[in-house]
C-alpha cells in the first residue's frame, strides 16, 4: 500500500460507519486588490492527498458495502492557464494523489448531492460528514468553510456534522518512516544552508543579509521553501524570541543566534544554533552556552515515551536552575524564570509547530523539538539550542546530530570559514 492509500486506510477505520469525509484544500487569501498571498494549503488536506493546489476538493463516502474516495480539481482553463500557469491534469493529480477517481471540481456539487440523497441506494444511506472545522479554510471566493458548512447544513438538515481534525491529528503525531525522511532531508539541507550562512558571518555584516543569504540558499538548492520566517539574533537582539527586524550590524564580540529551517516535501526542519562571531567562545557567553548545552543533551537523555512535554519542559528547567545557580547568574531556583521564558518541545511535522496534543504522553514515532535557552539581557547574551528528535524503542532519537552543536566542533567550523 502507498504512503497516501496507507493514510487514508487509517483515516478511514477512525470514520463513522455510513459517514462521509469532505476536506477542502482551500483557495489564496487576497491581499490588496488583485494580488493575492502565497497559497498555503490545509495540510490535513495536503497530508491525505498529496496534493498542493488551491481550489481541490477529497470526498470520501464510507458506505456500507465499500468505501470510495474522490479527488476533485480545477478543470483545464485556457484563460487561467494564460493568467496564473498551468494546474494539474487530471492524470497528474491521479499520480500524485494515487486516487483513481478524479472529477473537476465543478462537479462536485453534484456528487455531494447523489451521496447525501437520502433515497440513493449506492452507498447506503450517508448520516454523517465530516469536515475540518478547526482552521479558518477559505475554499472559494467568498466562501469560507463555514459559511459551505451552513450551506450544507440547510441543504441537508439530517446529516450530523463531525470535525475531523481530531482524527487527522492523531493521525500525524505518528510519523511514518517516509515523514521522518522528510524531515531528515530538510535538516540536511538546513545544516548546509547554516554552513554557506556562517561563511558570511563576520564582524560588520547586517542581520538580514545572514538571514537573506540562507533564505537564498534554500532558493538556489531546490526552491525550497522555508519553515518559518528566519531568525538571525546577535548579542541582545537574541534575548526576543522571534526577533524580527534584523537591522542590527553583528559585532566581533558577539553570540549571534540562527533559529531557521527548510521544508522537504512539506515537512519542516526547525534547528537553532548560537555560534561566536569571533569564532571562539569566551567568558559569560562560553559558560551559558555550556549551561545551555548541558541542558539540551540531558534532557535528550532523559526523554523516554510515556512522559509529556511538561515533564521534559520541567527537567529542562530543573537543569538550567542548578547551572545558573552553579555559575551565580542566580541565587534562587524561581529567578530561572527571568532567563529562561519559552517551552523545551513542541512536535513537528507539516506543521513547524504541529498539531498535536501537548498533554499527550510521547510515543514512538512522535518527532519533537527539544530547545532550551538561556537570555541574559544585561550580558548581551541569548542562547539556544535546538535539535528535532524522533522517539523510537522508547527513547530519543537526535536527527539533527549533523549540525554542530558542540564547542570545539563549532570552534572547528567557524575557524575554516
Ligand atoms: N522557530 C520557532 C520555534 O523554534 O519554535
Ligand atoms: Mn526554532
Ligand atoms: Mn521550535
Amino acid at each position: 500500500m502507498s504512503e497516501l492509500d496507507n493514510r487514508r486506510f487509517k483515516f478511514v477505520e477512525k470514520m463513522q460507519p455510513n459517514s462521509a469525509a469532505l476536506l477542502f484544500s482551500g483557495v489564496s487569501k487576497i491581499a490588496t486588490e488583485d494580488e493575492y498571498y502565497p497559497f498555503q494549503v490545509n495540510n490535513n488536506f495536503f497530508y491525505l492527498t498529496g496534493i498542493e493546489q488551491e481550489h481541490s476538493a477529497l470526498l470520501i463516502v464510507k458506505g456500507f458495502s465499500e468505501v470510495k474516495t474522490y479527488l476533485f480539481v480545477d478543470e483545464y482553463s485556457e484563460l487561467k492557464e494564460k493568467w496564473t500557469g498551468r494546474r494539474l491534469t487530471l492524470d497528474e493529480a491521479k499520480q500524485i494523489s494515487d486516487i483513481e477517481n478524479i472529477y473537476v471540481y465543478n462537479q462536485l456539487d453534484s456528487m455531494i448531492s447523489v451521496v447525501f440523497d437520502a433515497n440513493n441506494n449506492q452507498y447506503g444511506k450517508i448520516d454523517a460528514c465530516y469536515f475540518d472545522l478547526s482552521p479558518e479554510i477559505k475554499v472559494g471566493e467568498e466562501l469560507s468553510l463555514k459559511n459551505y458548512v451552513e450551506k450544507f447544513r440547510g441543504q441537508f438538515p439530517n446529516i450530523g456534522i463531525i470535525d475531523l481534525y481530531p482524527l487527522v491529528r492523531d493521525l500525524r503525531m505518528i510519523k511514518s518512516r517516509y515523514e521522518v525522511d522528510c524531515i531528515v532531508k530538510a535538516i540536511e539541507e538546513t545544516g548546509r544552508g547554516i554552513n554557506e550562512t556562517l561563511r558570511k558571518c563576520k564582524e560588520g555584516v547586517f542581520e538580514y543579509e545572514l538571514a537573506e543569504t540562507f533564505n537564498h540558499y534554500g532558493i538556489m538548492h531546490g526552491k525550497r521553501k522555508l519553515a518559518f520566517s528566519t531568525i538571525v539574533a546577535s548579542g541582545k537582539n537574541a534575548t526576543c524570541l522571534h526577533y524580527p527586524s534584523q537591522n542590527a550590524k553583528v559585532k566581533d564580540k558577539d553570540l549571534i543566534l540562527f533559529d531557521l529551517g527548510y521544508k522537504e516535501a512539506g515537512y519542516s526542519a526547525d534547528i537553532s544554533r548560537t555560534y561566536p562571531v569571533s569564532g571562539a567562545f569566551a567568558g559569560i557567553a562560553k559558560s551559558v552556552y555550556e549551561a545551555v548545552l548541558n541542558c539540551n543533551k540531558s534532557v535528550i537523555e532523559f526523554a523516554r515515551t510515556g512522559m509529556t512535554i511538561a515533564d521534559l519542559q520541567n527537567h529542562a528547567i530543573e537543569v538550567l536552575t542548578s547551572e545558573c545557580i552553579r555559575l551565580k547568574l542566580i541565587s534562587k531556583d524561581e529567578d530561572i524564570k527571568k532567563y529562561y521564558y519559552h517551552n523545551v518541545s513542541h512536535h513537528l511535522g507539516l506543521d513547524t509547530h504541529d498539531i498535536s496534543i501537548r498533554e499527550r504522553p510521547l510515543e514512538n514515532g512522535n518527532v519533537i523539538t527539544v530547545e532550551p535557552g538561556l537570555y541574559f539581557a544585561n550580558f548581551n547574551v541569548g542562547v539556544r539550542i535546538e535539535d528535532d528528535i524522533l522517539f523510537k524503542d522508547g527513547k530519543a532519537v537526535v536527527l539533527s546530530n549533523t549540525i554542530p552543536k558542540e564547542i570545539a566542533d563549532i570552534e572547528r567550523l567557524m575557524g575554516s570559514r
